[in-house]
């Protein structure tokens, strides 16, 4: 019999529903939120409500796209966390609520394991991309920066995470700096194309074993720019390509050199990536470089699998419905949770 689940997340500003049957993707529809543009951040609030107004009609769509119907669906997968709070319960509730109205069970999922899980999504039936285990996994969000050693779909270690900002907070806060809109990631990603990556020098930090830390090289970019300005009113808008490609650049290396030390230490080299800051164009062309050079073996997710998305959570879901891991209906969602 087919194992068909619906996935729901709402971790976050994206209301998604997806629809995955024997692990092959049928829909992934995603609904973002404009609302929080005007604001420079998630207003998490303005979040929740926006999820309460988005839920219903992209549930519906998944399923319509799917070409299922509700009653052929085995069980239903929702983000139990980590995330806003207010954007969890509106998902989980909302999962609550339909598994009990088509009796079928819930599957509670981990978003950081969903992140990673993407890369088992098939597009097809005779995709075979995925990566075998053991692989490492450099996992880069705007909550997150880790590297973990993924066993298996169920066996994940974090070996080394950010002890401050995400690299996807760095991106955006300096972008944020340069007058740029929120998210910042994106439009740095595409002014860098044309800047000189060698223009500014920026602070990388000094930490231990497979750590990262982004606080420091946000500082020495604001401290940058106020310099800079003190002499030129100007600075930002006339070097605004050189100062994204040199910030771009810094960020890739500081993720990639403690990566290069993971393989390396662990003799791990498979490697993916996974979380919204995936997209970069600079960090898909960083690894596929330290593949060619050294080796690896490496996975990228397809655009549509980097940010938060409920394909990745149906995926996660799967996996749990196949060892029979379903969740009871008192289910609490968790703001803070680790892989
Ligand atoms: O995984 P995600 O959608 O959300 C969570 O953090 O949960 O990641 C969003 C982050 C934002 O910080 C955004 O600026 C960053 O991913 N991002 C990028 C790019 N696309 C998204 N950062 C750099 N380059 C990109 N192309």
């Amino acid at each position: 019999m087919n194992v068909t689940i619906l996935g729901i997340e709402s971790s976050c500003d994206d209301t998604s529903a997806a629809v995955i049957c024997d692990g092959i993707l049928l829909s992934n529809i995603i609904a973002g939120q404009k609302v929080h543009e005007a604001y420079g951040g998630v207003v998490p609030e303005l979040a929740s409500r926006a999820h309460q107004q988005n839920i219903i009609p992209v549930v519906e769509q998944a399923i319509k796209q799917s070409g299922k119907s509700k009653n052929e669906l085995s069980a239903i997968a929702f983000t139990r966390g980590p995330g806003l709070l207010g954007s969890l319960l509106v998902g989980s509730s909302f999962a609550k609520g339909l598994s009990l109205a088509l009796k079928i069970p819930i599957i509670d999922v981990n978003h950081l394991q969903a992140h990673v899980l993407a890369h088992f999504i098939k597009q097809s039936k005779n995709e075979n991309s995925a990566p075998k285990f053991p692989f490492l996994c450099l996992l880069v969000s705007g909550g997150n920066s880790q590297i973990i050693a993924v066993r298996s779909w169920n066996n994940m270690q974090i070996i080394g995470q950010t002890i401050d900002d995400a690299a996807g907070e760095a991106f955006d806060k300096c972008a944020k700096v340069m007058g740029l809109p929120y998210p910042g990631g994106p439009l740095v990603d595409s002014l860098a194309k044309e800047g000189n990556y060698n223009a500014f020098r920026l602070n990388k930090p000094q930490i231990p074993a497979y750590d990262y830390s982004f606080s420091g090289l946000k500082t020495s970019f604001l401290y940058l720019l106020r310099d800079k300005l003190k002499t030129n009113p100007n600075f930002i808008e006339e070097n605004k390509s050189d100062l994204c490609a040199s910030l771009q650049y810094t960020i890739i290396e500081i993720l990639m050199d403690k990566l290069r030390k993971a393989v390396k230490d662990l003799n791990i080299n498979e490697v993916a990536i996974a979380g919204g800051v995936s997209a970069n164009s600079g960090l898909r062309k960083a690894l596929e470089e330290h593949a060619e050079k050294f080796q690896w073996k490496i996975h990228i997710p397809p655009f549509a699998f980097t940010t938060d998305n409920a394909a990745m959570v149906a995926m996660s879901g799967y996996f749990k419905y196949l060892n029979k891991e379903f969740s009871s209906i008192d289910a609490v969602p968790f703001a803070r949770m680790i892989i």
